[in-house]
């Protein structure tokens, strides 16, 4: 078992850290906080990076934005410049915060000098915990690096002789274009939320420490009374030495021996108490190396398909979901902070939900931390979205170092029950081809959760049939259905025949119809919170005539969300209004009859 957790470690850092080796528990570190205002220029023509001939401009051109924006003397020319009037909120997307940049996609770069303490012989490291989309990072002239990926966290190493005493000129070009052979891809269901969208921090660390660490409870002990533990540990450097592994609560102490930068370890301790929806028990966990020292919060459970049936903890349970996208409905802005999770996942609760799907990308780091602490399980996604360039092997790389660094930040979280590889993505030999590798990636990154993807079904005369051949893949069988919304009435629900080739767990992860709120009508209207209403009674009567593999369901959606796609001048005007709760934060007629049913869900103790 060692052997195979220490692979999985060496994988994860492999794939994801052929960038730059991630630093993964970044809010137990030793952190100074970026976030705050930034001053931007928009360069919607690359003029601070290419020049009139659009050729990339090297370091030393003073007219790079990357570069001092302060003239040397009255004579010299400066074509660029930062100034407080021109200022950003970091982290924050840029749409919501000014009306020029609400369509705005291009170029943006944002800058912001600080100064820097004496931290002795540390380690210093850039971090970011996302940018959309792509991010070319220049501290005092120097480019760090770039990262592509909006939705995951990346750093970079600084070199102490790069940074100074006093007014450190840190520039980041954001650039939230969309290419056919990027992830996702030109077309989307959601709004293109540009910016730093997530915190900053600069990350102090010692010469040698531990960059990462996996401690979870073996699949063996889902139903035994004694419980092993196992996990990793992996550092930036070899080291020949004990790390302390400490879990107080337990009074459980043990010394890991390290010779090299990696170790794997498994202990049974004589009983804990399993993290579960109804019972989110965390236990704090210390490391503690020659030169660090890091404590997290780790719930203890475990998550398998079983046949066909999912079982948390060994036992079958039921997923009551909702959709959520990483949006602030009023204003309409990116959600990024815990308050912002706290909201978002409260809501979920009003529902009685005991599951979120995280839509389509992964969220911030506080919403997987809320949901441990909540007890919410989580569906968490990389954007690999509709109709992604599937022949193209550097956009399999591309989708592959979104699934290592999603896995790399929260494969200790215990919330998270599902990785998710894409949605909703045609069918063809290439597609099949590209999706299934991810799934294997996924596997072998992280053996201990199940492994999904919104599957494709077809309908005809009136039997939806399941036969994505991606389900020979996944754990489960994922699939969005809009029987009386797209195509049909709610009322064909009544007659729907399900014919699914997989003798898998059966999960809809998408159903939904639009209602604006306060419109009022029969439920044959259209857009009524009444047809909405409809909608979902049939659908709740058609889940309860579904057969034993049917193990839950994430009705999309929680709120309300902007959408480029959804221009009805009446009902939608630029939003999708799926949302059981609409952007005031009102619980539509619809909300009721879902949370209704998860109830009786909750009583019959699924
Ligand atoms: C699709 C898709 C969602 C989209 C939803 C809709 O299934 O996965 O991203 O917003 O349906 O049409 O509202």
């Amino acid at each position: 078992m060692k052997k195979a957790i220490l692979l999985s470690s060496l994988l994860l850092h492999a794939f994801c850290y052929a960038q730059t080796p991630l630093v993964t528990n970044i809010a137990n570190r030793s952190t100074i906080s970026l976030n705050g205002k930034w001053q931007y220029i928009v360069d919607p023509y690359e003029t601070g990076f290419y020049d009139y001939r659009w050729k990339e401009r090297n370091e030393k051109d003073r007219e790079a934005y990357w570069n001092s924006d302060v003239p040397e003397n009255k004579t010299d020319r400066k074509e660029h410049g930062y100034t407080v009037k021109n200022s950003l909120t970091v982290p924050g997307d840029w749409n919501s915060q000014d009306a020029k940049f609400l369509y705005y996609e291009g170029s943006v770069w944002y800058k912001r000098s600080f100064d820097f303490p004496d931290v002795g012989d540390k380690k210093v490291f850039l971090y970011f915990g996302a940018v959309n989309y792509k991010a070319d990072v220049y501290l005092n002239g120097k480019k760090l690096g770039a990262h592509k990926g909006g939705f995951t966290p990346f750093n970079f190493e600084i070199a102490r002789s790069l940074l100074k005493e006093k007014g450190n000129f840190l520039v980041v070009k954001v650039d939230n274009k969309r290419f056919a052979d990027e992830i996702p891809t030109l077309n989307t269901d959601w709004w293109n939320y540009g910016g730093i969208t997530r915190d900053v921090q600069l990350v102090i660390m010692p010469q040698n420490f531990m960059t990462d660490y996996s401690i979870r409870l073996a699949k063996s002990s889902s139903s035994s009374k004694e419980k092993k533990i196992e996990g990793w540990i992996k550092l930036n450097t070899a080291v020949n030495e004990n790390i302390l592994l400490e879990i107080p609560a337990l009074k459980f102490k043990k010394e890991i021996t390290v010779n090299g930068d990696s170790a794997g370890f498994d202990f049974t301790v004589p009983a804990l108490e399993v993290w579960s929806y109804q019972h989110p028990v965390l236990y704090k966990v210390i490391l503690t190396s020659k030169d660090d020292k890091v404590t997290d919060k780790v719930g203890f459970r475990t998550i398998e398909v079983q046949g066909a049936q999912i079982l948390l903890n060994g036992e079958p349970v039921f997923l009551r979901g909702i959709c959520i996208h990483e949006e602030i409905p009023n204003p309409g802005r990116r959600a990024y902070s815990r308050a912002d999770a706290l909201k978002l996942l409260l809501q979920a609760k009003e529902l009685n939900a005991n599951m979120v799907r995280l839509a389509h990308y992964p969220h911030n780091e506080n919403m997987v931390r809320v949901a441990d602490s909540l007890g919410i399980m989580v569906w968490s996604e990389i954007p690999v979205y509709w109709t992604i360039d599937f022949a193209n092997s550097e956009v399999l790389q591309k989708a592959k170092q979104q699934l290592n660094e999603m896995i790399a930040r929260d494969h200790n979280r215990a919330s998270v029950i599902i990785w998710s590889v894409g949605n909703e993505t045609p069918v063809t030999e290439a597609r099949t081809k590209f999706m299934s590798t991810l799934v294997k990636t996924a596997k072998q990154l992280d053996g201990s959760r199940i492994i999904s993807a919104a599957l494709e079904t077809h309908t005809e005369n009136g039997v939806i049939t399941v036969d994505d051949p991606l389900g020979e893949f996944t754990d489960i069988v994922s699939v969005n259905e809009y029987l009386g919304w797209y195509g049909g009435l709610p009322s064909n629900c009544r007659t729907a025949q399900w014919k699914v080739k997989y003798d898998k767990p059966l999960f809809f992860s998408e159903t939904g119809a639009e209602a604006l709120e306060g419109f009022h009508g029969d439920s044959l209207t259209r857009w009524s919170e009444e047809y909405q209403q409809w909608f979902y009674r049939e659908q709740v009567a058609m889940m309860k005539r579904m057969p034993a593999n049917f193990s839950g369901l994430s009705p999309w959606i929680l709120n309300d969300f902007r959408s480029p796609r959804r221009n009805n001048p009446v009902y939608q005007e630029g939003w999708n209004k799926k949302g059981l709760f609409d952007r005031n934060g009102k619980k539509k007629k619809a909300f009721y009859i879902l949370k209704a049913y998860y109830d009786e869900m909750q009583k019959k103790k699924l």
